[in-house]
Order: structure tokens, then C-alpha cells, then sequence
């Protein structure tokens, strides 16, 4: 009898064959003949079918929500199953038998969002999940195609990359260190031995504002690259999305219909990229809002406000200097500009933000002291305009901002195993 996983009988490969499964009780219905079981493994879910006279009946008796247990059995088509297969049982062996699972269909939100780690074995969650591991293998897959080569940044730095407001600080031995909120400025040291670099690693912020678009850990999709400019940039990031959308779209079917997630948005993500400059983006905001002026930060509103009206990704580009990071590469005849792009989407906004790099050490070392930060500290990295400067630009993109977009997902915490925000680090 071959154990096989619940996917290959919903596909139709075992009719009528002898089969064993393993997996978990997801719902369970007594009847006085008849006792039905939907048991679940990490492929999907099937009926089970044990009938009084059978050897399986009494096993199937104790067996409570969530139990575990491989069960033997035959498979057939069954159009009244949900998926249209069962397995009418012959044996049953119980190998954890659970006490009364808290996750009943009346719980709250905040209830389930408390016991994360129960939670995780819903059928929503599964899906989500297994999305996210294939968008990172779609995004893996463009890098490498485009010749980038992955690396491993450090998570403990002893400098801010994108400002003290958001920074989370911590005690290492005697010292103090943050958290990186972005692996950018190691990336920067790598290009000069590798070239076209990337990495996928968490990043941090202190961030209190509670919204359906922030964590204070989140995965970070990075990439650096030496000899570009803007417009390689928008170019390289409009074939990432592109890739990641289009492969999604193809391998990824089932797990959009399964979520209710709307999969025409992402079939119609296509390159090039609508591309319009802050100053544009600001005079269309102008129309709805009258007091926004140049120079103003965009918000959440403003960037969802664009965003709807363009109704798919697009990007934002040319931001004033005054509020970027000290890193952001100027114009030599407008200084007060910034070569910086964000990429916005429908709902959510911001998912992207790049640009290219100051590569001048003199304009490097009058910008860090302009934003109040420590020359001192910045040292190796006026080290790379020291020895063999060079243009170059990247960007940073949040996995799970890209993911909430893709899925429809109400808040960010579903597009994460285990979220943290202010309020939530358990388990
Ligand atoms: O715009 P940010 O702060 O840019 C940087 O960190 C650059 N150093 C990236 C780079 O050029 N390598 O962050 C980049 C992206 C945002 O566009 C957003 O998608 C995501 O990171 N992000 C967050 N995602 C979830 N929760 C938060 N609190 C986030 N903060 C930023
Ligand atoms: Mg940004």
C-alpha cells in the first residue's frame, strides 16, 4: 500500500486504488452508520468515509479536531466530496490524539491572531505561505538571470542606513548596536568585489504607526549594481516585478482561486512601467488636496490616492533631496533633486524604494553632515568613494507589501508566519 500525498488523489492518480495517508483531522461529522472525516496534509484535503462495520470505526470514534493519524484506505471519485474524491477507510491508527483545539468557527480575529501558532495550519494560511516561497523563487530566479549574485549581509551594524526615527537599538556585550534597517550600504561594499549583487534578508524598524502596510521585522528583497543609472533601475525593477507576476500567475493558479485573490492584476503586470516624477505626482495630488506643496512628504493617502488611479504598479521618481536619505545621489545643476524612485501599487502605495548612490565623497561627506549624522561613523563607507568610486544605483523591496498587494490580503500580518508589530511577538 503506498502512502502518497492528498494532492495525487484529488489529480485523479489513485481511482480506485489502495492508499495511506498521514496527515491531520480537520473537520469531522458523526452520523449513526457513517462517520465522516476531512483530513488535511500540507498538499490539501479529502473526505474519509468509515463505516460502523468497519475495522476503522472505533479508532474514528475518539478521534477529536486536529489529531493525528495515518489511515488506509480506497480512493474514488465521488462528486458529492468537496475536491470530488474520498477515501472510504479500512483502518485507522491514531498517532496524537489532541485535546479540544481552541480554533472554533466563531473566534474572534484578535482571538486567532493571539494563537499564531495554531493558526498556521489553516488552509489560508498553508496557501499564503506557499505563495510567498514561490515568489521567492521567482525573484531569485530574475536576479540570476540578470547575472547578480546573492549574498549574506549582517543583521547586528554599528550605523543607521535610513534614519534614527525608525531605528531599533540594542546592548551587544558593552556596545551599542542596531538592527539593520536595510543591508543597502553592505551591498554597496560587495558590488566593488562582485558587481551585481543581491540579497533577500529581514530588515527592522521601530515603527509605531499601526497600518495594514508595516512590521517592525519584514523581508527585504535588495539589489546593488555598479555602471547604471535611473533608468537602468526603473528597467530592472519593472522585469522583477514583471517576472515574479507572470510566473505566479502561471504556477501559482490554484493558490489565487483557493484565496479568492483577484489573479487579472498580476497577469496584466506588464513592462514598461508607467513613470511620472514627484513633481507631476504632486501636481495631479493638488487637484484633491490644495495645501500640498513641493517639498511635502507623500503619505499613505497620497501614494493610495495615485496608486487607485493608475490601477496597477508604476513608479514615482525625482524626489526632493531634503527628504531622503543622506546616501541619494543628487543632480550636479539641481541639487535640491534627488535621484530616488519609489514603485507604488493599487491599495498599498510604497513597495519599492531606489535610486542611485552619491559617489562623490565630497558631496557624501556634505550631505551626512547636513543630516546631523557622525562623520566618524560612516567611515568605510567613504571608504568605497576613496578607492574606485563608481556610479551605481539599487533599490529595496518588501516581500510582504508585494505580497499583500498579489493576494488581496487585508493587513501585512497575514503575508508573514510569524509578524511582529508593537503589540505582537508571541510565539
Ligand atoms: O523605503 P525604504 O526605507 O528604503 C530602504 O530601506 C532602502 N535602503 C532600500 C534600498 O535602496 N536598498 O524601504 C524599502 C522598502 C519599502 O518600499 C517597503 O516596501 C519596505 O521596504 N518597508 C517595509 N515593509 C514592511 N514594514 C515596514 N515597516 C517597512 N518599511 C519599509
Ligand atoms: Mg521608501
Amino acid at each position: 500500500m503506498a502512502l502518497i500525498k492528498i494532492r495525487e488523489i484529488l489529480d485523479g492518480r489513485h481511482e480506485g486504488a489502495k492508499v495511506t495517508i498521514r496527515g491531520w483531522v480537520y473537520r469531522k461529522r458523526e452520523g449513526k452508520e457513517m462517520i465522516f472525516l476531512l483530513v488535511r496534509d500540507s498538499t490539501g484535503f479529502i473526505q474519509c468515509t468509515i463505516r460502523k462495520n468497519s475495522p476503522a470505526w472505533n479508532a474514528a470514534e475518539r478521534l477529536t479536531i486536529e489529531s493525528s493519524l495515518t489511515l488506509d484506505g480506497v480512493a474514488k471519485q465521488d462528486k458529492r466530496a468537496p475536491g470530488g474524491y474520498e477515501i472510504s477507510a479500512d483502518s485507522i491508527s491514531i498517532i496524537g490524539l489532541a485535546e479540544v483545539f481552541p480554533i472554533a468557527k466563531d473566534k474572534s480575529e484578535e482571538f486567532i491572531r493571539d494563537i499564531r501558532h495554531l493558526w498556521l495550519r489553516s488552509r489560508r494560511m498553508n496557501l499564503v505561505m506557499k505563495v510567498r516561497a514561490n515568489v521567492l523563487d521567482f525573484a531569485r530566479e530574475y536576479f540570476k538571470a540578470q547575472d547578480f549574485t546573492e549574498v549574506s549581509p549582517p543583521m547586528f551594524i554599528s550605523a543607521a542606513v535610513e534614519g534614527g526615527s525608525t531605528l531599533f537599538g540594542l546592548k551587544y556585550f558593552d556596545q551599542n548596536l542596531y538592527l539593520t534597517q536595510s543591508s543597502q550600504l553592505y551591498l554597496e561594499i560587495l558590488l566593488y568585489s562582485l558587481e551585481n549583487v543581491y540579497c533577500i534578508a529581514p530588515s527592522f524598524r521601530a515603527e509605531k504607526s499601526r497600518t495594514i502596510r508595516h512590521l517592525t521585522e519584514y523581508w527585504h528583497i535588495e539589489g546593488e549594481w555598479p555602471f547604471a543609472d535611473m533608468n537602468d533601475l526603473m528597467r530592472f525593477e519593472e522585469g522583477l516585478m514583471t517576472h515574479v507576476c507572470q510566473s505566479a500567475a502561471d504556477k501559482c493558479k490554484k493558490e489565487f482561486e483557493e484565496l479568492g485573490a483577484d489573479i487579472a492584476k498580476v497577469v496584466q503586470v506588464k513592462t514598461p512601467f508607467p513613470r511620472i516624477t514627484y513633481t507631476e505626482a504632486i501636481e495631479k495630488l493638488k487637484t484633491k488636496k490644495p495645501h500640498l506643496k513641493w517639498g511635502d512628504d507623500l503619505g499613505y493617502e497620497d501614494e493610495k490616492a495615485l496608486a487607485d488611479e493608475f490601477g496597477k504598479p508604476f513608479f514615482v521618481y525625482d524626489y526632493p533631496t531634503a527628504i531622503k536619505a543622506f546616501y541619494c545621489k543628487t543632480y550636479r545643476d539641481k541639487p535640491e533633486v534627488a535621484m530616488s524612485v519609489d514603485m507604488m501599487v493599487p491599495r498599498i502605495g510604497e513597495i519599492s524604494t531606489g535610486g542611485a548612490r552619491e559617489d562623490d565623497k565630497d558631496v557624501l561627506i556634505k550631505r551626512i553632515r547636513e543630516m546631523g549624522l557622525n562623520e566618524k561613523d560612516y567611515d568605510w563607507y567613504l571608504d568605497l568613494r576613496r578607492y574606485g568610486t563608481v556610479p551605481h544605483v539599487g533599490f529595496g523591496m518588501g516581500l510582504e507589501r508585494l505580497l499583500t498587494w498579489m493576494l488581496d490580503l487585508e493587513n501585512i500580518i497575514d503575508a508573514i508566519p510569524f509578524p511582529r508589530t508593537t503589540r505582537r511577538f508571541y510565539p
